[in-house]
């Protein structure tokens, strides 16, 4: 089957890829595009590991195609720091030890960077609610959870 030809946008960067017509875009961001910050966890939509977003909206990367990418705007994790300047998530999610093995993370930290772009100030339920689709064998959520609202005070200089 001939491959698909897409051109994309990913992390404000023009990106050309290549791509089978079933890959999905978890499978091309780490196996075409080397950005294994995605993770995969499930392939089916339930753990969140391989969150991403696309125009704005997230969205589970294991279903959603690569050739679904084309003309789009997609936002990974490797977008998220600054050069060396972490995100003020990621080193909150430090500061808090609220990682252990990490392959929930980069979809956590997607995730949340998007509550906090539309509500600067959630309420610990609405950080429960948001991230309820991101799940995580290792931390029992209270640690990230602490980080998420620790970000939101300190980006609103509280
Ligand atoms: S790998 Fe996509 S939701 Fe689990
Ligand atoms: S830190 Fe291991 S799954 Fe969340």
């Amino acid at each position: 089957m001939p491959k698909i030809h897409v051109t994309t946008t990913i992390n404000g960067d023009p990106t050309e890829f290549l791509c089978e017509p079933n890959q999905t875009l978890l499978d091309v961001l780490r196996d075409e595009l080397n950005m294994t910050g995605s993770k995969e966890g499930c392939s089916t939509g339930d753990c969140g590991a391989c969150t991403v977003t696309l125009d704005g909206r997230l969205v589970c990367s294991c279903l959603v195609l690569g050739a679904e990418a084309e003309s789009r705007e997609v936002e990974t994790i490797e977008g998220m720091a600054d050069g060396d300047a972490l995100h003020p998530l990621q080193a909150k999610f430090l500061e808090h030890a609220a990682l252990q093995c990490g392959i929930c993370t980069p979809g956590i930290l997607v995730a949340a960077k998007a509550l906090l772009e539309q509500n600067d100030n959630p309420t610990e339920t609405e950080v429960r609610y948001w991230l309820a689709g991101n799940l995580c064998r290792c931390t029992g959520y209270d640690k990230i959870i602490r980080a998420v609202l620790d970000t939101a005070a300190e980006m609103r200089g509280a």
